[in-house]
């Protein structure tokens, strides 16, 4: 079985072959990078290293060549017309290669999400559909690493932590329990033209992190809720570009009305244990 990984380089596809090796199965993993040298430092002799750039149509659909199962990781762009082109773009090379089984990397809830980029995993979908290919959608939920990470020492410093998510919780997953579920379920035959919801079976709010940042530094830290505008002003103000803090605020407007606030069962059944909220925090500060 061949089993190709786009974007491989990245945190999340680098987590996923690390995984995937330590399965020790029989499959060939190939890599699909868009920089060769940088997958030659990174990846062991065992990983077969192909150039395929999301831009690049003819350079894909030869690293799609005889794949079996394809994990098409989301390009980062941060715009999205850039990102449905791009995308559109793998899909189109992996129909052409006759790949066995896409695995797209999606989003939690994207039917019904109300933050914006749902849109364009929404539209990916289709396109995969379109393309007739089997797939299998991994709906992965915002990285917890996007709320608690290294940014969390500026909070314990100031003792505050500011947000418009209100009373708000979430169900967020760390990329490395998502490349777990991921390299499970490429190993796993079955989940033809289905969704994979990957939103944690747990939920947090940011009063929680708060406590927990306190328990971790030993310093009082607070959760001060503020309104969207409030915290646009406060983020700008704290040096973030305007666009950051708008989106940033509208992902926290999102978990104050509830929207991120559905668990689902399948990322524990796929990896047991999640990682909880104070193992991300001790690890962060
Ligand atoms: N759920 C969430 O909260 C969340 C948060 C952030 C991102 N995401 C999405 O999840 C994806 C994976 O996350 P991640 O943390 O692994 O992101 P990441 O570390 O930024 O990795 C992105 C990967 O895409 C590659 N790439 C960029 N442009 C490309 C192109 N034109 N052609 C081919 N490859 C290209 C990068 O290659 P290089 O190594 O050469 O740069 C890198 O390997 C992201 O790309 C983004 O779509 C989700």
């Amino acid at each position: 079985m061949k089993i190709a990984i786009t974007g491989a380089t990245g945190h999340l596809g680098n987590t996923v072959i690390q995984e995937l090796l330590d399965k020790k199965g029989n499959d060939t993993i190939i890599a699909v990078v868009r920089n060769k040298e940088k997958a030659d430092k990174q990846f062991p002799a065992a990983i077969n290293i192909r150039y395929g750039n999301y831009n690049d149509y003819a350079s894909l659909l030869k690293a799609f060549s005889e794949v079996d199962k394809l994990l098409f990781i989301s390009s980062p762009s941060n715009d999205d017309m850039e990102r449905v082109v791009q995308h559109a773009t793998v899909i189109k090379a992996a129909r052409d290669a006759s790949v066995g089984q896409i695995y797209y990397t999606s989003f939690s809830h994207a039917d019904h999400s109300t933050i914006s980029l749902a849109k364009l995993h929404l539209a990916t979908e289709a396109a995969i559909k379109v393309s007739n290919l089997d797939y299998t959608f991994i709906r992965n939920p915002l990285y917890s690493e996007v709320f608690i990470n290294a940014s969390l020492k500026e909070s314990v410093a100031s003792g505050e932590l500011v947000t418009n998510t209100g009373k708000g919780t979430l169900n967020t997953a760390s990329r490395d329990d998502l490349a777990k579920a991921a390299a499970t379920l490429l190993c796993t035959d079955g989940y033809r033209n289905e969704i994979v919801d990957l939103a944690s079976s747990h939920l947090w709010s940011f009063d929680d992190l708060a406590e927990t940042l306190t328990e971790a530094s030993g310093k009082k830290v607070i959760h001060r809720a503020v309104s969207q505008p409030e915290a646009i002003q406060h983020f700008v103000a704290s040096g973030m570009p305007e666009p950051a803090a708008e989106f940033t605020a509208e992902m926290y407007q999102a978990i104050s009305d509830g929207d991120i606030s559905q668990t689902e069962p399948h990322l524990t059944k796929l990896i047991g244990q999640e990682t909880t909220l104070k193992e991300m925090v001790f690890r962060s500060i």
